[in-house]
């Protein structure tokens, strides 16, 4: 039998030069990353391109061998594009499957493309431009999000709900309010994309291995060409940094976070115990034993993608937070995370605005459920305040033994009768019923950012000039 140990396994073409033989199956299979990496392809090529071209203008090639270089790289990207390409897990990552294929097509030209450049600074080139327009992607997502909360809100500025805190009925609030609240949330969210963006706006390429090169490169040229604002400063850090990344799942998660809290909240209004809101067909699914139901599963889903987002965040903060300067292949690591926790944030975003935008909400519902639980108490107590001269503490007292009496009968407040008001405190008028419909109420709360309709307009028209 032959032996097979060492001659029959090549060793490596990019790098094989010191080595009398190939890697162990197991060493194969725990160093590749083209089964995750190929997704980076467009940054690959267009990074090798941008390289090459400035190479040729600094004269460190030749002006013929860019031109074989780049329609080389040019047939490559076709060739993904259409299926066409042939991975190789032995040649281990996208940046060598380029190369070798670049060999394959136009020969020894192909070798000079590697000059003056390492993987360490085309890994961290590539992966950059990949989060850059991901984060992009994100922006313009999240913008659609908003977009939709502003629609509903000002379709429902004056709807009334009750307003919770413990998830106990506090206080009337409007719907719009409500609203609006996920539309500052998900403002702060993609104000954290925008300064990602500013944060990663700079070309990695040129730092090479880890320590710059001694050919005459010109690194301001590719920032340029790769729409980078300017190049980065320091080539150890340059290979070293994956903050980028990290800073991608931080804002995912965190933007997961206000999507889930969304989730619960649709989860919540449509049952029917609450029935403040039904989802469309569309955005929900059936039982199959259960003829009845309407189940809210994307909502479900998206709070349930929001724990695999935090576990990619966390995963790749335990990657980095050991290695030392400059480039570990532990950093490969990095791009499985941020690609799922992508794919996830996505889909989360499309899930809640469609959500958003289809579902029905019932305002009777609401109504009914503002007025329940005593949620004007505090209206009655500011009542005491201003028209009584009561200080806020004695009115709550107050207050609180008409919600002990109202509770003892069976009734709301704005139902007690005057007398029965009286003798729990003198200076109650018939006035106070102005206060006491929940529609008094929200119109009342007009300070600054409350929950009154002219004040959520107020706000609706801030956010319509910002988006
Ligand atoms: N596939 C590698 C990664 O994702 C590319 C960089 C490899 N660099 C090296 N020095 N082995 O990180």
């Amino acid at each position: 039998m032959a032996d097979d140990t060492t001659d029959t396994k090549s060793s490596n073409q990019m790098w094989g030069g010191r080595f009398a033989s190939g890697p162990d199956a197991i060493m194969e299979e725990i160093n590749a990353s083209i089964g995750f990496d190929k997704k980076l392809f467009a940054q690959d090529i267009r990074g090798s391109i941008a390289h090459a071209t400035m190479l040729a203008h600094q004269g460190i090639i030749s002006t013929d061998d860019k031109d074989k270089i780049v329609h080389g790289l040019n047939t490559i990207l076709s060739e993904i594009e259409s299926g066409n390409f042939e991975f190789s897990r032995q040649l281990e990552d996208i940046h060598m499957n380029v190369e070798a294929r670049l060999a394959t097509l136009i020969g020894p030209a192909a070798g000079r493309l590697h000059t003056a450049r390492s993987r360490n600074d085309q890994v961290a080139l590539d992966f950059r431009l990949w989060v850059k327009e991901e984060l992009q992607k994100t922006e313009q997502m999240l913008t659609g999000l908003i977009a939709a909360f502003l629609d509903r809100a000002e379709e429902h500025a004056e709807s009334v709900m009750p307003g919770f805190t413990h998830l106990q009925t506090a206080q009337p609030v409007t719907f719009g309010h409500h609203c609006m609240a996920y539309v500052e949330m998900f403002g702060r969210d993609r104000s954290r994309v925008r300064h990602a963006i500013e944060h990663l706006d700079e070309s990695p390429i040129g730092a090479a291995a880890l320590a710059g090169t001694g050919y005459p490169i010109d690194r301001h040229m590719t920032a340029k060409a790769l729409g980078f604002r300017e190049p980065t400063r320091n080539s150890i850090d340059t290979v070293s940094d994956r903050d980028f990344a990290i800073e991608f799942l931080s804002i995912a998660a965190i933007a997961g976070m206000h999507l889930s809290r969304l989730a619960e909240e649709i989860v919540i209004w449509s049952t029917p115990q609450f029935g403040f809101v039904r989802l469309s067909d569309a955005f929900s699914t059936g039982s199959s034993i259960m003829p009845q139901k309407k189940n809210p599963d994307a909502a479900e889903l998206v709070r349930a993608k929001t724990g695999r987002i935090n576990g990619s965040l966390v995963a790749l903060l335990t990657i980095m937070k050991g290695l030392p300067l400059a480039y570990s292949k532990d950093m490969q690591e990095d791009k499985e995370q941020v690609f799922d926790a992508a794919e996830s944030l996505e889909l989360a975003i499309a899930a809640m605005t469609g959500m958003v935008r289809d579902m029905t909400v019932n305002t009777a519902r609401m109504k009914a459920a503002a007025g329940s639980g005593y949620s004007t108490a505090t209206d009655l107590a500011d009542w005491l305040v201003r028209e009584a001269g009561l200080p806020f503490r004695d009115a709550h007292h107050v207050t609180g033994r008409a919600v002990a009496l109202a509770e003892s009968k069976g009734c709301d407040l704005a139902e007690l009768p005057l007398s029965d008001l009286q003798a729990i405190h003198a200076a109650i008028t018939d006035k106070v019923y102005d206060v006491l419909t929940v529609e008094a109420s929200v119109a009342s709360r007009k300070s600054f950012g409350g929950t009154a309709p002219s004040e959520v307009r107020r706000q609706i028209a801030f956010w319509r000039a910002r988006n």
